[in-house]
């Protein structure tokens, strides 16, 4: 059933003329946000170009102009006769993203956000197995049964180190291990005591956001940017600023024109989520003298540098920091597999403290049998070599899926091939909406997740992404010859 009951709402929506963005495309990032926060409801019946034209003061084509964006993008689809309607199937993960943010269209970009309850889309997507979701790995026969084995040995040993209380900032033996593998791989600088266990990269961030106290703290974010953060960061009461993201990585200048007195940045700076660009040196160092300056906090997420394929491996930014600003996060959940549910952030010293209480506030401490498995893991060689196993099947589940793209959707793709990570993304041509390519997939049994979701104000690139790491080769050839059915 059609309703209107929602479209009141639009009456608050503003155009500013004196704005850099043209008078369309702030109707149609009103319309869109107010779509994907659900504040327009599915299947609800638009106004008439005309009726909208006049209600917002603008020009009818200016109206027009917006509405055929939307319709291009599958926001909205038109019937002829009956008008404009909100898509009837859009409640995607990334929608709770931009619905949290307030309408703005003001030159000031900062964006507040609300706390009431509810409103957080379906972040369970991730659980979804077909091809090609993001974030899922693969473990091959070897360390299934070193798992098994060194399960079976710490049950063995089970012991009182095992049953009770134990260390918030976790076990000293994997918080060595993990120190002496980043020191290695990644040039952080480190030692066991600023190494705080986790449940990964998820309860990492929230703590971040739990030690810089208080709601209303400007902080800034990529645009487009890894949804989870920005959800946590929203739902905490936080004043989410989106920076642009470029070939360079995120666009340091135009964040600090943003918000210059922002109390974090949330940075993929080797990989960056979603689009896989790495931050050059130049925007690194500038990103470094800002955060000293200001006494800003850099958070980095480092969520799948073992995986990496060609190229010079990329130092971490935290190794290039003089001045303690950087709070590093990295993950077991994507090395290894994200039912395990352990990760790492590495604090600078003068956090240990407030970071250690914080976990034990949340949850008091990791699990003591799974961290004790892992420690052995790591300590014992397995780890890196599980490491350098699967990064050869990855590259090589990635080059069948890019000859696989190439092969049957040259005409409608682009592929990026990343030299890095678990995911690559294959931009689309000839105008076509990445929204619509995404709900088309579904219903042959693929799951491609459209790039533009992950916008909140930077200009749209319409993109899939397709992750590449949890899906055998026999796999995907198959897979992509169902999706090449859609186009
Ligand atoms: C950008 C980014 N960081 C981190 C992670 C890993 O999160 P977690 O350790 O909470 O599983 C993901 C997983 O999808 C991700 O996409």
């Amino acid at each position: 059933m059609k309703s209107r009951q929602s479209w009141a709402e639009l009456y608050a929506f503003e155009v500013d003329r004196a704005a850099d963005a043209p008078v369309f495309r702030q109707i149609y990032q009103q319309l869109r946000l107010a779509i994907l926060s659900g504040t327009i409801r599915p299947g609800t019946n638009l106004p008439s170009t005309r009726e909208l034209a006049v209600r917002i003061g603008v020009s009818r084509s200016a109206a027009v102009a917006a509405f055929e964006q939307l319709l291009a993008e599958g926001y909205a689809s038109g019937k002829t006769g009956a008008g404009t309607f909100v898509a009837s199937d859009l409640p995607e993960p990334f929608a709770a993203v931009h619905g949290r943010k307030k309408q703005s269209t003001s030159s000031a970009k900062t964006a507040t956000s609300s706390r009431e309850p509810g409103g957080f889309g379906d972040v369970t997507s991730q659980s979804e197995e077909r091809p090609f979701n993001l974030g899922r790995t693969l473990v091959d026969a070897r360390t299934a049964e070193l798992w098994r084995k060194l399960s079976a040995r710490s049950l063995r040993s089970f012991g009182c180190h095992h049953l009770g209380y134990a260390d918030p900032h976790g076990m000293l033996e994997l918080r060595k291990s993990v120190s002496a593998y980043l020191q290695a791989a990644r040039a952080v600088r480190c030692d066991a005591e600023q190494v705080v266990i986790t449940a990964g990269t998820q309860q990492a961030l929230d703590i971040v956001i739990r030690v810089m106290q208080g709601p209303d703290k400007e902080v800034w974010i990529e645009d487009p940017g890894y949804s989870l953060t920005c959800l946590a960061l929203v739902a905490a009461g936080a004043k989410v600023c989106p920076v642009p993201v470029d070939q360079h990585g995120i666009n340091v200048t135009q964040g600090i024109r943003c918000a210059p007195r922002a109390r974090a940045v949330f940075i993929t700076p080797s990989h960056q989520f979603p689009k896989g660009v790495v931050l050059s040196m130049a925007r690194r160092l500038e990103l470094l003298a800002w955060a000293r300056e200001s006494g800003a906090w850099i958070v980095e997420d480092d969520y799948a540098s073992e995986f990496r394929y060609g190229g010079r491996p990329l130092a971490s930014l935290q190794g290039l920091d003089d001045g303690e600003r950087v709070i590093y996060i990295g993950t077991l959940n994507k090395a290894l597999f994200p039912g395990l549910r352990l990760g790492y952030a590495v604090v600078p010293a003068s956090l240990v403290r407030a970071f250690v209480t914080a976990r034990h506030l949340m949850d008091r401490q990791p699990s003591s049998l799974c961290q004790t498995v892992v420690a052995a893991f790591m300590e014992e060689g397995h780890f890196a070599s599980h490491i350098r196993r699967m990064r050869a099947v990855y590259r090589n589940q990635r080059d069948a899926l890019i000859a696989a793209l190439r092969h049957r959707l040259s005409d409608h793709l682009t592929v990026d091939p990343p030299d890095q990570g678990m995911h690559l993304v294959a931009y689309t041509r000839r105008g076509l909406s990445d929204v619509t390519v995404e709900r088309a997939a579904r219903e042959h049994g693929v799951i491609v997740r459209a790039m533009s979701r992950l916008y909140v104000e930077a200009p749209v690139r319409s993109a899939l992404m397709l992750g590449f790491s949890g899906y055998p080769r026999q796999i995907i050839a198959p897979a992509i010859a169902r999706l090449a059915q859609v186009f």
